[in-house]
């Protein structure tokens, strides 16, 4: 059957818009490994990492990139996100590597060549020694230093790149770098991290004006914002104290960054893996936010995450009521060794999804974390978020079951209801791949 008769004649097909943006995501310190960046220099402490593991070549994509671009072709994908490492391309300060940046350009254009568009992330997580050393995002110039990076990078690589991430996650990392001090610098200082945070807010809106100056031409309208992680909140209780701690936890997590951002984003690029319960402390107005796997036994990834696709749905309605912006899910995804979930984790997600276009979200893409399995920070090499399973002592490369599920939905351009039948428990993804 065609496809075009499958949706014709399955009403339960789930059709996707024809423009919708199929990807992979994959950030460069956790796949190519090791580089003069701080956080190759905090996983020399052996307590840093689980079981001391060190990046090391990660996936070994510095030299196998092609290959990855090759597999996110072959899973269908018309886009890719991957970030650049500022400290390969600015090694010393004020210093720019054009070998570095000539390697970048070959990796965008592997994926490019391959009818793949490219969001690049510029700065993931790492950041150069030599900026790690002057004090990192927590001096008043950390916004200028990144600034002459990115209009660096925007002049080599602009052509080449339809949507630019400035930075990711800004406030996961205030908060693992500098309130609970378990990535570097190793800081557990709140008032360090609102500075840091700070500092972000003005790097990427100096940013956004850089990118645009510097790329946009009468043929190419870039597209700049940024990916931030946010979690859905359940509150059981509906009481008014509730209601009220609810929306001052989610603007404090989940909105901070982005209200004081506001006008300096093309989209919004969404990261979502968390859903979180109030938990009141009895006869108090506080309350924490807890994992509701550890009260209510949900279905979790390898890592303890919960598995909870509604939530996605309820983070993508207020980020458009919130922002009136059109939406990428820029990660997406789950650590696992079970294929099984995997694919019925990629269809639950998927489907809700669906329903929320369907109810007039403009989202517009979907990258899902990660096409390869790679360096997952402090948690070493042992959680497998990838679609690709990669043998770390070769680099070695072998696509999953769960990546054919991924494919057929792309390929598509939907969810069919056989995949939809494979939500219910005990179809195993060989079952249902033996059956396409
Ligand atoms: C996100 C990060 C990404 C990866 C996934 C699992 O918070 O952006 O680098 O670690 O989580």
């Amino acid at each position: 059957m065609t496809e075009q008769l499958l949706h014709e004649h399955n009403h339960e097909f789930l059709a996707f818009p024809k423009s919708f943006v199929w990807g992979t995501a994959t950030s460069a310190h956790q796949t190519e490994g090791h580089a003069h960046n701080d956080w190759t220099r905090w996983e020399e402490n052996p307590h840093h990492v689980w079981r001391g593991q060190r990046s090391g070549r990660a996936s070994f994509s510095y030299e196998r990139f092609a290959e990855d671009a090759e597999l996110n072709h072959e899973l269908g994908c018309n886009a890719a996100r991957l970030s650049i490492e500022w400290s390969r391309i600015e090694p010393r300060e004020g210093e720019f590597d054009e070998v570095a940046l000539a390697h970048y350009r070959s990796v965008i254009n592997a994926y490019r060549s391959r009818g793949a568009r490219v969001m690049v992330t510029l700065h993931h997580f790492t950041n150069p020694i030599w900026f790690a050393d002057r004090g990192g995002w927590e001096r008043a110039d950390a916004p200028k230093l990144f600034n002459r990076y990115v209009a660096h990078v925007a002049v080599a690589l602009g052509g080449c790149v339809q949507w630019w991430i400035t930075l990711n996650e800004p406030s996961l990392y205030a908060g693992l770098g500098y309130v609970r001090g378990v990535w570097p610098p190793g800081v557990r200082s709140k008032i360090r991290a609102a500075r840091v945070l700070f500092h972000f807010m003005r790097a990427h809106r100096q940013a956004y004006a850089t990118l645009h100056r510097a790329c946009d031409h009468a043929s190419h309208h870039t597209q700049v914002g940024s990916a931030v992680n946010m979690f859905s909140i359940s509150n059981y209780e509906h009481s008014l104290a509730d209601l009220f701690l609810v929306w001052a936890l989610d603007w404090f997590f989940n909105h901070l960054f982005l209200d004081l951002t506001r006008h300096h984003h093309d989209f919004i690029g969404l990261n979502y893996y968390f859903h979180r319960r109030l938990e009141r402390r009895p006869g108090t107005w506080f309350g924490s936010l807890v994992s509701a796997r550890l009260t209510e036994q949900r279905e979790t990834s390898d890592i303890g995450w919960e598995i909870f696709p509604q939530g996605i749905s309820e983070v993508l309605h207020d980020v458009w009521s919130t922002y009136h912006l059109p939406i990428y899910i820029t990660e997406n995804g789950l650590a696992t060794e079970n294929e099984d979930k995997r694919a019925r984790f990629i269809v639950a997600y998927l489907k809700e999804i669906y329903h929320t276009i369907a109810a007039g979200v403009p989202v517009r893409g979907y990258f899902y974390w990660s096409l390869i399995d790679n360096f997952e920070w402090e948690k070493g090499f042992a959680p497998r978020f990838g679609l690709v399973h990669v043998d770390f002592a070769t680099g070695v490369r072998t696509r999953k079951p769960s990546s054919r599920v991924y494919e057929e939905i792309v390929r598509g351009g939907g969810i069919s209801h056989r995949l939809l039948s494979f939500l219910g428990h005990g179809v195993h993804v060989g079952t249902v791949l033996r059956n396409v």
